[in-house]
């Protein structure tokens, strides 16, 4: 009964979460209209500040000195505010394009894509999804990407979810531990995407965070099989992962982790053209 029990609160979970997922594409369609205000306004508020600050060059000798100055300042400030504004509104932008990206495409779709953006862009939700969620979760992100990488024939709402899986995880194993540790442990997470002499592609994501048991090793890409509290984890990321991987995209998921250090996974995927 309680094993009936507890895959019933999994299932609800992902149901939960698969309505999610259609609505996030909506959502994301929407935002990006008054983003594109917030972006332009901002850009259109910038000129007008140069305008601005002409007319208090060409008044200078009207003005008393102080105010001149402080006018000046004023206006730098304002220029400062607004090219936060406009990169902020262009980095959400950027945002909203990969989701939109990841949900146009069709089932089982292979696009060439651009994989170190999708793995930035799932490393970053990934991390503020679990700032969100779990109070006082912080993590170190070191990342490395191969500059001029083609784009690659994955299938980004797939390939997206493995990078989310993985990287959700290693998020989780360094909030464990953090949680039980010492004060100078300093939760670590590195990310690489690189492509390998022999043509494959190759992500790689280590963390020092709890790390494996023997027995969590064996089972790590069974269905349900999972050490996480009820409601915290499902026990299908893994096994999803490997779908994706393995099944779908023709490359191999491979680990290895230490217990109480923490754990590397890695993709390998062969390069389609
Ligand atoms: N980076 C990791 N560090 C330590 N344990 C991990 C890591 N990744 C996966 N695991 C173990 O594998 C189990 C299965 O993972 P997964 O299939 O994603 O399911 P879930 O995350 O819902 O538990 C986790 O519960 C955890 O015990
Ligand atoms: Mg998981």
């Amino acid at each position: 009964m309680n094993e009936i029990e507890q895959l019933k609160q999994q299932l609800h979970k992902q149901e939960k979460l698969a309505s999610l997922g259609l609505l996030s594409a909506g959502i994301a369609h929407e935002i990006k209209n008054p983003l594109n205000f917030v972006i332009n306004f901002s850009k259109m508020s910038d000129k007008l500040l140069d305008d601005l600050a002409a007319v208090v060059e060409d008044n200078a000798d009207r003005l008393p000195e102080a105010d001149a100055e402080d006018l000046g300042d004023i206006v730098t400030s304002l220029k400062e505010n607004m090219t936060q504004i406009k990169e902020s509104g262009e980095r959400a932008f950027s945002i909203i394009e990969s989701i939109l990206l990841v949900s146009r495409g069709k089932e089982n779709e292979f696009l060439p894509s651009d994989v170190c953006h999708i793995v930035k862009e799932y490393v970053r939700l990934s991390y503020h999804a679990m700032r969100a969620n779990y109070q006082g979760f912080n993590v170190t992100l070191h990342e490395q990407y191969q500059e001029d990488l083609p784009p690659m024939m994955v299938i980004p709402q797939d390939f997206s979810r493995a990078v989310l899986n993985v990287m959700n995880n290693a998020c989780y194993a360094v909030w464990v531990r953090s949680q039980g540790a010492d004060a100078d442990y300093s939760p670590e997470i590195s990310i690489s995407v690189a492509l390998s002499p022999n043509d494959q592609l190759v992500i790689t994501i280590t963390d020092n965070g709890e790390g494996m048991t023997d027995e969590v090793k064996q089972h790590l890409f069974d269905n349900f099989f999972t050490t996480k509290p009820v409601g915290q984890g499902t026990g299908l990321g893994m096994s999803i992962t490997r779908d994706i991987i393995e099944n779908k995209h023709g490359g191999k998921v491979t680990f290895s982790s230490v217990e109480g250090e923490g754990t590397t996974f890695t993709f390998t995927i062969p390069i389609k053209n």
